[in-house]
């Protein structure tokens, strides 16, 4: 259904917009818009169910499919339909997903406006993509390299190239949510290893390696609740779309060199 909409176009590359970093995907060309109430199976039960669209088109030259807006649990959505858009993907041909999100920074050397490329992720949903029900040849799926080593050094040399802010290596730690986390949690996340938090990527970084898609991981540093006693989503939206640019342009580089590994 998807592929019939699609011609020539044969994006090899995905991404996944996170809170406020809808505008990235603005300067797609040869663009295919595909509403999610148009998608099949798209979860569309959530509380808050705002609206979303698959973009397919080509950036730099390179096809590339984007979700623009993403299934939050916090919305009421299951593990699995959280996961539903990173399906699609992959059943459209994606072999390399850049999951992008807004986070606070558990770590005093992240501030507002850096970016983190993720190294690992710690999943504190509590809960799993991977549905027992489905035939395959096992659901224990292994995540000693979640985050392809090899990509982290084509997303590090095209930050070097394209951006001037800092680009950190860290770790995400994956909440539900929605509440933001106490100051004890967010010392426990913190000595447990994270570097910055937030309430997306985590299931979907699992389905995508169930789908053996390789896995990029970027996330904008919003706000720093440790420092500022607590999280505003306020922050968190506005300091996100001022990363807009830089994140077009960086992810306009990653999918320039992403095949180069
Ligand atoms: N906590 C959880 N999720 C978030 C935050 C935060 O401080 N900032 C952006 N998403």
């Amino acid at each position: 259904m998807i592929q019939g909409r699609l011609g020539q176009l044969r994006p090899a590359i995905a991404v996944v917009l996170g809170s406020g970093l809808g505008g990235a995907a603005d300067d797609l060309t040869d663009k295919v818009t595909i509403p999610y109430r148009d998608i099949p199976g798209f979860p569309t039960s959530g509380v808050i169910g705002h609206a979303g669209e698959l973009r397919v088109g080509k950036m730099g030259g390179v096809d590339v499919a984007i979700m623009v807006g993403r299934v939050h649990m916090y919305e009421g959505y299951s593990a699995s339909e959280a996961a539903f858009p990173v399906r699609v993907l992959g059943e459209i041909g994606a072999k390399t997903v850049v999951l992008t999100n807004a986070a606070g920074s558990l770590n005093p050397q992240l501030a507002t406006g850096d970016l983190m490329l993720i190294v690992d992720q710690i999943n504190m949903t509590g809960t799993s993509p991977i549905d027992m029900n489905t035939q395959r040849e096992t659901p224990f799926i292994d995540m000693g390299r979640a985050y392809d080593p090899q990509l982290w050094e084509v997303v590090t040399r095209a930050a070097a190239k394209t951006i001037n802010r800092p680009l950190h290596l860290g770790v995400y730690v994956g909440v539900k949510g929605p509440q933001y986390e106490t100051p004890a949690e967010l010392k426990f996340y913190r000595a447990a290893g994270g570097d910055a938090i937030g309430m997306s990527t985590v299931i979907e970084c699992i389905a995508a390696r169930e789908a053996d898609i390789a896995v990029i991981g970027v996330s904008v540093i919003t706000n720093m609740p440790l420092l500022e006693h607590g999280a505003s989503h306020q922050d968190v939206v506005s300091s996100g779309s001022e990363v807009i640019p830089d994140m077009k342009a960086l992810l306009a580089e990653v999918l320039a060199n992403h095949h180069h590994v």
